[in-house]
């Protein structure tokens, strides 16, 4: 994939007005949808019936990210809730490849997330394993955090190990994107960008996902 993504976080969204906000980010590839359970993170978010009551109205690809521990125990809730990616961190699992497996014989697309206190080489098994590989750019919990500037050189050598491999994993990065940094980030190898706060405090939610499109390939 040499093209970029953008996947609006709807943690950042007005959840009193969820529809119409994600409506307002159709134009981006993916809606990232954060479940967090308290204790994995240190905060809770939304969980199953959300994700199923949202997926009625609409056909954006739901990227699922689970700050959750014991991610076996339901990934097949969030497959059957109607996600399309799952990715679980690879802190909670004590078995990546066979959890890959399941989202895979679920029929769904799998990526693995890594915590920014997580040595990178954690992840490079999962290389030519998963569609996505999550590198978080802040610490996973809460919206509106900044770019953690250490990411640079982790995104670096996990584009060269992909690169490398020449597999088509994608580089994912969520945490701190912006219009000022999303073309950095883009240079240190992430190809596809979840953003909260950029995306859903701007005045405009679709035109700040164009702009970021813009901004992160420059056309
Ligand atoms: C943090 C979440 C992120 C968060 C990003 O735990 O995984 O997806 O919503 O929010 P911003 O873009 O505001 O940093
Ligand atoms: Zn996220």
């Amino acid at each position: 994939m040499n093209d970029i993504g953008i996947a609006p976080s709807i943690l950042a969204a007005d959840f009193g007005y969820l529809m119409r906000d994600i409506k307002a980010v159709e134009n981006a590839d993916y809606l990232h949808i954060d479940v967090m359970d308290g204790h994995y993170v240190n905060n809770i978010s939304f969980g199953i019936p959300v994700i199923q009551s949202i997926r009625k109205y609409t056909d954006m690809e739901f990227f699922t990210h689970l700050m959750i521990t014991d991610p076996e125990r339901y990934v097949k809730a969030f497959a059957d809730a109607g996600s399309d990616n799952i990715t679980f961190h690879v802190e909670c699992s004590s078995d990546p490849d066979a959890l890959i497996n399941e989202i895979w014989s679920l029929g769904k697309s799998a990526g693995i997330a890594v915590h920014p206190d997580t040595p990178i080489e954690k992840v490079f098994p999962y290389i030519g394993k998963v569609d996505i590989i999550l590198v978080m750019t802040v610490y996973p919990g809460f919206g509106g955090q900044g770019y953690l500037d250490v990411s640079d050189d982790r995104l670096r050598q996990l584009r060269k190990a992909i690169d490398d491999r020449q597999a088509d994993t994608v580089i994912a990065v969520d945490g701190g994107v912006a219009e000022d940094n999303i073309r950095h980030i883009y240079e240190c190898g992430a190809r596809l960008f979840v953003a909260g706060s950029s995306v859903f405090h701007a005045e405009d939610p679709a035109e700040a996902v164009e702009e970021l499109k813009r901004c992160a390939a420059l056309s």
